[in-house]
């Protein structure tokens, strides 16, 4: 067992896909897997950390020993974030949809026998990670974001962190090439105020165990 240096401390962390509605049978996505925020809430739990797991439907199980909390949309998750502060810290690893469908349908959409597919319109999701780092009451002593970039990952990944008003952003480099999205490796740059710190590459679980034990060190 690790030495319990999260004892005592609430650490929210969101994870996976959000699924945006178009009707009651589809929706839109993304690939995440959900892999890394699920072994990030592991490693924050092997430090005995109280974990509040806010995730999308990802497609890996979430860990035992945290606080599942499901959601589906956005808008879902950012309530559960809210519901769920006060924290110590906070890690973003979901893959939030940028756009939700404003003309959802309650019923399912029928071709209606026109040539005329139906036209989709979207409004923008609240940004969880900006509005979490721009909080005044109860912002999270650390708020960590990720940053998947396919090209000039430092520079990106520096301007939103300064953008986004976070401490810290992992930033990883998905190229298609790396095979990371989905994959079992990840290769990550930490970037924080004092600069950016490149990883080797490794296995999800061992960023994440990386991570929290940084987490430890910066609540200490
Ligand atoms: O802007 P971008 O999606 O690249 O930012 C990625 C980071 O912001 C991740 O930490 C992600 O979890 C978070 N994010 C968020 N809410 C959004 C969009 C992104 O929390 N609507």
């Amino acid at each position: 067992v690790p030495p319990q240096r999260l004892a005592g401390r609430h650490v929210i962390v969101t994870s996976g896909p959000t699924h945006e509605p178009i009707d009651p049978v589809r929706y839109i996505a993304n690939r995440s897997s959900g892999a890394q925020g699920a072994a990030i809430a592991a490693a924050l739990r092997d430090l005995g950390a109280r974990v509040s797991f806010v995730t999308g439907p990802a497609q890996v199980p979430p860990p035992e020993g945290v606080t599942v909390i499901r959601v589906e949309t956005a808008r879902q998750m950012r309530d559960a974030v809210e519901a769920a502060l006060p924290a110590d810290a906070a890690v973003m690893a979901a893959a939030v949809a940028d756009w939700h469908v404003t003309n959802a349908t309650d019923r399912k959409m029928k071709k209606d026998g026109s040539d005329q597919p139906p036209a989709l319109e979207m409004a923008e999701n609240p940004d969880i990670l900006a509005w979490l780092s721009g909080l005044a009451q109860h912002r999270p002593k650390l708020v960590v974001g990720f940053a998947a970039e396919t090209d000039d990952v430092i520079a990106h990944a520096t301007s939103k962190r300064l953008r986004k008003g976070c401490d810290w952003i992992l930033a990883n480099d998905v190229s298609p090439a790396t095979g990371i999205m989905g994959g079992a490796d990840n290769a990550v740059t930490l970037i924080t105020a004092e600069g950016a710190e490149d990883w080797p590459r490794m296995s999800k679980p061992a960023v994440a165990r990386i991570l929290a034990s940084r987490i430890a060190e910066a609540l200490e």
